[in-house]
């Protein structure tokens, strides 16, 4: 059987550090070395970021939507991580995911957060609709030889 979960939070910068933990501690069912899990930590910690600070605008019923999925394979194990809102959506993906690429610059944003999430993640990717919202997809594949993991990226 694949082991998921689901995990519906206040879009609140407080809920940040707990849902980073609660994605970390799902994905010890992989074994994951301590440089795996520091990189889950840090792409999970930028999507809810983002969830935090641009999707609502201060909106009512804010909240964020984090599904895992754990597949374990022969060599190690794969963690789906699907992070939800449904906020504002991006108006164009493909520029926002341009390194440096922020609408706060005027705030402490760099505009690297989706840059982060790619570098530390095997997969990415990022839907978003108009006034719907937008949902990260993130694949971490863990305790792998690299070979294996050159395999899986072919
Ligand atoms: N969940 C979201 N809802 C609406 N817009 C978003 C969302 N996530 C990202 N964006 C848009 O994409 C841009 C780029 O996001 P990215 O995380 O790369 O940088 P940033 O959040 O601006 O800065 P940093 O992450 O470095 O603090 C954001 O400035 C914002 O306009
Ligand atoms: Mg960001």
């Amino acid at each position: 059987m694949t082991n998921y979960m689901k995990l519906e939070l206040a879009a609140i910068s407080e809920n940040e550090g707990f849902a980073r933990s609660a994605v970390a501690a799902f994905a010890l069912t992989l074994n994951p070395s301590l440089t795996e899990l520091s990189d889950i930590k840090t792409a999970v910690s930028e999507a809810v970021t983002n969830c935090v600070v641009h999707a609502y605008k201060g909106g009512e019923n804010a909240c964020v939507i984090i599904e895992c999925r754990a597949e374990k394979t022969e060599a190690g194990g794969i963690l789906h991580i699907a992070i939800a809102d449904r906020g504002c959506g991006i108006e164009d993906v493909d520029k926002a995911l341009t390194p440096f690429f922020t609408t706060l610059s005027d705030e402490e944003r760099s505009g690297m957060g989706f840059t982060i999430m790619q570098t530390f993640m095997h997969e990415f990717s990022v839907e978003s609709a108009k006034g719907k919202g937008t949902t990260v997809r993130m694949c971490k594949k863990i305790g792998m030889p690299e070979t294996e993991k050159e395999r899986l990226n072919a």
